[in-house]
């Protein structure tokens, strides 16, 4: 069978896993395939309010196994309490989660360099991280200096690797950030712990999940993050440290290219940011501030303000060439009923020339070119199709479909699965 995969286009909190809750009842399994704690995902069914971070947001229907990809850091305290948090929901999670063996895991001491870092960085310097030790695990991965999941279950590793591990990361901590070393047998009895608990979740991904598709079952990949978040295609280096974008679901999961089928990208009516760097289309005004209020965009992570501003097709066009998209998801169009005008950036001009392509640098030269479309003034949340809703509401739609180049199939029209229009 196929796979179906969800990537966010913007900086972000699209509403990617509204989305993924909706699409995931007519799935078998859901496989996040990067990111780790930094995600918050929020789905709200009925009166209750789910936030996910590391758990793929299709936990919420019984039979649905939830995969977490190879591609991710896995911090286990956050897994645990996030376990804790279903269970006292209701939500039975037992032979219902797999671990990529892959996986990498995200320990105490990334968290603490990582707050070290922000804390420490000049100003202009800091990224705005979530501190949740992101970017330190993935470096770590990549200096091959990481532990990962698997690791726990050799023979090997507790002898061979651990203890110099330690001693380097040891020498990180009290050298360059005045922290504390770790205490290797402390951090043995840790492993030791936490490989009793992982005991039967383990798999190895790419194999599963390849044999999965072949057996018929249906499959969505759950990216976290956003394309401009991109460690290679994002605001360097106001991004985080992995590929939220097709190739990371690729690499993240060990699923094959040609199981893809669709690649829905998830793209809020508007655009927020969270953290630092730079937002092209950033509402300075009054405008940003209404946004943010009726869109009630606070961090579901940190809990910060998110920074808020216009629609920017020169984004969604950046990510449709990197994510090969076939389709898009609208969501929160029903933020802007209240609005006289709605402004769309349309186009970006450097240094008088109009531009095409979103910059790789001096993104902070670029001049928006906006076009102004009329408001429709009138709730939207109860519209159940398209010709429910208003005239302008359908003339917005049609209009950023057709600067975008990519079909919308979805609107979504308020936070709950039912307030969600399926359009093709
Ligand atoms: P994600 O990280 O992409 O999954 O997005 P978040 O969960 O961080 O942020 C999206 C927020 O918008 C959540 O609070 C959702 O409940 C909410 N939301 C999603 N879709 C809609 C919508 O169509 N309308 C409104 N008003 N809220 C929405
Ligand atoms: P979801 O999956 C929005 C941002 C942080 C910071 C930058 C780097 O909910 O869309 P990191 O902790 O990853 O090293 O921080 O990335 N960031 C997010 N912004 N939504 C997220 O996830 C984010 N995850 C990280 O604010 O600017
Ligand atoms: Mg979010």
């Amino acid at each position: 069978m196929s796979a179906n995969l969800i990537v966010g286009t913007q900086w972000g909190d699209e509403g990617k896993a509204k989305v993924i809750d909706f699409l995931a009842e007519e799935t078998d399994i859901v496989v996040r395939y990067q990111g780790g704690a930094n995600a918050g995902h929020t789905v709200k069914v009925g009166d209750k309010k789910y936030i996910f971070h590391l758990i793929p947001s299709g936990i919420l229907y019984p039979n649905t196994i939830c995969v977490l990809g190879g591609g991710m850091v896995i911090d286990p305290e956050a897994l645990f309490e996030e376990l804790e948090e279903l269970h006292k929901q209701g939500i039975e999670t037992k032979e219902r989660i797999r671990i990529a063996d892959n996986a990498h895991l995200l320990l105490p001491y990334h968290k603490i360099i990582d707050a070290k870092r922000e804390d420490s960085a000049a100003s202009g310097q800091k990224i705005g991280t979530t501190r949740r030790g992101i970017g330190v695990c993935y470096g770590d991965k990549v200096n091959r200096w990481g532990i990962r999941v698997g690791d726990l279950f050799s023979k090997t590793f507790f002898q061979d690797r651990l203890p110099s591990l330690m001693q380097n990361k040891s020498k990180i901590l009290t050298q360059l950030y005045e922290a504390e070393a770790i205490n290797l047998d402390e951090m043995r009895t840790y492993l030791e712990k936490l490989k009793e608990r992982l005991q039967g979740m383990l798999i190895n991904s790419s194999y599963y999940l390849n044999l999965e598709l072949a057996s018929g079952k249906r499959v969505l990949l759950e990216g976290a993050q956003g394309t401009m978040l991109d460690l290679d295609y994002g605001t360097y280096p106001f991004v985080t440290s992995s590929n939220p974008t097709t190739g990371g679901a690729l690499s993240g999961s060990g699923i094959s290219f040609n199981h893809l089928e669709e690649v829905i990208g998830i793209t809020k009516a508007y655009t927020t940011r969270v953290g630092e760097g730079p937002f092209p289309t950033e509402s300075f005004d009054e405008y940003g501030e209404k946004l943010r209020e009726i869109g009630q965009e606070f961090g579901s992570t940190t809990g910060r303000p998110r920074r808020c501003g216009w629609f920017d097709v020169e984004v969604i066009r950046h990510s449709a060439r990197i994510n090969g998209l076939t389709s898009l998801a609208l969501t929160k169009l029903d933020v802007l009923d209240d609005f006289d005008t709605i402004k769309v950036g349309v186009g970006y001009e450097i240094d008088g020339k109009r531009v095409s392509y979103f910059p790789s640098y001096d993104v902070e030269n670029i001049k928006v070119i906006y076009e102004e479309f009329p408001g429709w003034k009138e709730s939207i949340t109860d519209c159940k199709n398209l010709h429910e809703l208003p005239k302008n509401a359908r003339k917005y739609i049609q209009a950023l479909e057709k600067f975008c180049g990519v079909p919308i199939h979805w609107v979504s029209v308020g936070p709950k699965r039912e307030s969600t229009i399926r359009l093709k």
